[in-house]
């Protein structure tokens, strides 16, 4: 397989609301983000995935433009953005958009014209629907819960579709007027100097032919939009406008882009991330599927280490010699990777959180840290309801308590989940607000800032922070990039329980990684000579012969002969 720019890169996503705030108005800014650009190059990280900065009125945090061409005044001004392009292009680093063309915002120009006139060319950009019955078109439940139909304000029994929440319609891509304009748009960026795009919820713009109705599969009588993902139409459809994005935009600028992509069959792998494919690489969600239910977040099982390793180390079997997937172990949409997957009391271990990084980090694919992870971040706690922000929380929340959960234990349940829980503002240090903002957060800081946060961790043996940096450095190490950048994987001992364990093979070199995730400690039998301790997460490990000993929590990366 041709070898591209990227592959040897990290990648670190930005939530820029949280990030930082360099003007006190309580959210964080570009500003922000420039100002702890020289942060992010001492930890290693390349490519800088902002979620969006575009002008939106926020209704889902910036995946709802109202301008795809300007920024959001509470994130800067274009000359920001700019300065941002320069600053990280001098310090060797790329900046990734956002690119969500699934829908826009129903304050964007196009739907406020389609709005004025529905059957005029911009309502040719959305879906305007007559109603069946005097009930909405069809019975589709959306994302963040309800139905994904809502009427248009002075028309009777007209309805227009939204699969995210209502002020989010979406985008026609049969139409080839929006095709056009989403490829010039893309290609603006492009030329203005941004690296490529994360590409927001892309498997919804492949439609079907006709809605139909589904059988209900919750007792609100909706069934799930997803359905409609796997009807051939909208599947052929959606390979044909990946194929544009990629051929007249993407492809030209050798850009690098990243698919949010659930549920590609593994026939598909190929076409998307493949040579040629419609993307560089797409988000391994693998380990965040893992445990969700049908019914909702509140029916959802926590995962374990072990179900963590398993779903990983499938998918790096499904991908290999295939392409690059993107490793996550959290992002905004997601619950801290820490608390999701390490067992309750191990949630804030920094051995634990260590213990998970080098297996993150060290998987064949293309290594994504997000904001807070690289210091050991994990999941807040909220005092009521009224304290969640996230549209998506409030809809399971409803979904809770319509199942007939108390509401203290439906706020239980759902706050697990929570994409508020990635959200909370960046820990920088122990100082007012975490020294996120001179002013007062946006959302409130988690309760452990005094003790969880950079300042305490830059330049610290041992803190999660320095551990990161050190992996980071490994894998760019020019003897072992080759190897862990490019190099085989094969699971070594997946049958024991509480131990994650594989080799990376390649240029000549053998490397063992093994992770004991538990608190007990491990030995690992050795898949071949020991040559060299390359890293440890916490002291040595102990070798005898062919046997590793791992103490509880604890990483090791040794080179077999
Ligand atoms: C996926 C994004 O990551 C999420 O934050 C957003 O709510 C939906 N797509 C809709 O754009």
């Amino acid at each position: 397989m041709e070898r591209q720019w990227w592959q040897d890169k990290v990648c670190y996503q930005i939530w820029p609301k949280s990030f930082k705030d360099s003007n006190g108005d309580g959210v964080g800014d570009i500003p922000g983000i420039i100002d702890r650009l020289d942060y992010l190059k001492e930890l290693g990280a390349d490519i800088l995935w902002l979620s969006p900065v575009y002008k939106s009125p926020l209704a889902d945090e910036g995946y709802d433009i109202a301008d795809y061409r300007g920024i959001d005044p509470r994130f800067g001004t274009m000359e920001d953005m700019e300065r941002l392009l320069a600053e990280t292009k001098r310090r060797g680093m790329y900046v990734v958009m956002d690119l969500v063309v699934n829908h826009c915002s129903d304050e964007h120009p196009w739907f406020q014209k389609a709005l004025a006139d529905p059957e005029g060319p911009y309502g040719k950009y959305f879906y305007f629907r007559k109603g069946k019955n005097g009930a909405p078109p069809t019975n589709w439940r959306g994302y963040f819960g309800g139905s994904v139909w809502s009427p248009v304000p002075g028309r009777e029994d007209l309805y227009y579709l939204h699969l995210f929440c209502k002020k989010q319609p979406d985008l026609d891509w049969e139409n080839p007027a929006v095709r056009r304009e989403v490829v010039e748009m893309v290609n603006w960026w492009l030329d203005k100097g941004v690296a490529g795009f994360r590409v927001d919820a892309i498997v919804n713009i492949g439609k079907p032919e006709r809605f139909e109705d589904f059988a209900p599969d919750r007792p609100d009588g909706l069934a799930d939009c997803r359905k409609m993902l796997a009807d051939p139409v909208s599947r052929q459809r959606l390979h044909a406008y990946l194929g544009q994005l990629r051929d007249e935009a993407f492809a030209p600028h050798n850009a690098f882009t990243v698919g949010e992509v659930f549920d590609t069959d593994p026939a598909e792998l190929a076409l998307f991330i493949g040579q040629g494919g419609f993307f560089s690489s797409m988000f391994d969600f693998a380990a965040a599927c893992w445990g969700g239910s049908p019914k909702g977040w509140y029916d959802a099982k926590k995962p374990g280490p072990d179900n963590y390793r398993d779903c990983c180390f499938d998918s790096a079997l499904r991908a290999a010699g295939v392409g690059f997937l993107s490793n996550i172990i959290e992002n905004h949409d997601e619950p801290r990777g820490a608390s999701r997957y390490l067992p309750e009391e191990a949630a804030n271990d920094p051995r634990a959180q260590k213990a998970l990084a080098a297996v993150q980090m060290l998987l064949p694919g293309l290594p994504f840290l997000y904001q807070g992870q690289e210091i050991g971040m994990t999941n807040t706690v909220f005092p009521s309801i009224d304290a969640v922000d996230d549209v998506n929380t409030h809809g399971e929340y409803a979904a809770a308590l319509a199942a007939g959960l108390a509401p203290g234990e439906a706020l239980a349940r759902v706050a697990r989940w929570s994409r508020d829980n990635a959200r909370t503002p960046v820990q920088w240090s122990a100082e007012h607000a975490a020294g996120f903002t001179a002013g007062t957060p946006w959302l409130p800081v988690n309760p452990n800032y005094a003790r969880v946060n950079a300042a305490a961790q830059q330049g610290v043996e041992g803190s999660v922070l320095e551990f990161y940096k050190s992996l980071i450095r490994l894998r760019k190490n020019d003897k072992y990039k080759e190897v862990l950048v490019w190099g085989g994987f094969e699971p070594v001992h997946q049958e024991q329980a509480g131990l994650a364990a594989f080799v990376r093979a390649g240029g000549g070199r053998r490397l063992l990684i093994a992770s004991n995730l538990s608190g007990e400690a491990q030995q690992v039998e050795l898949p071949g000579a020991a040559k060299e301790v390359l890293l440890c997460s916490d002291g040595a490990p102990g070798l005898a012969g062919d046997i590793l000993t791992l103490a509880p929590w604890q990483a090791a990366v040794v080179e077999l002969a």
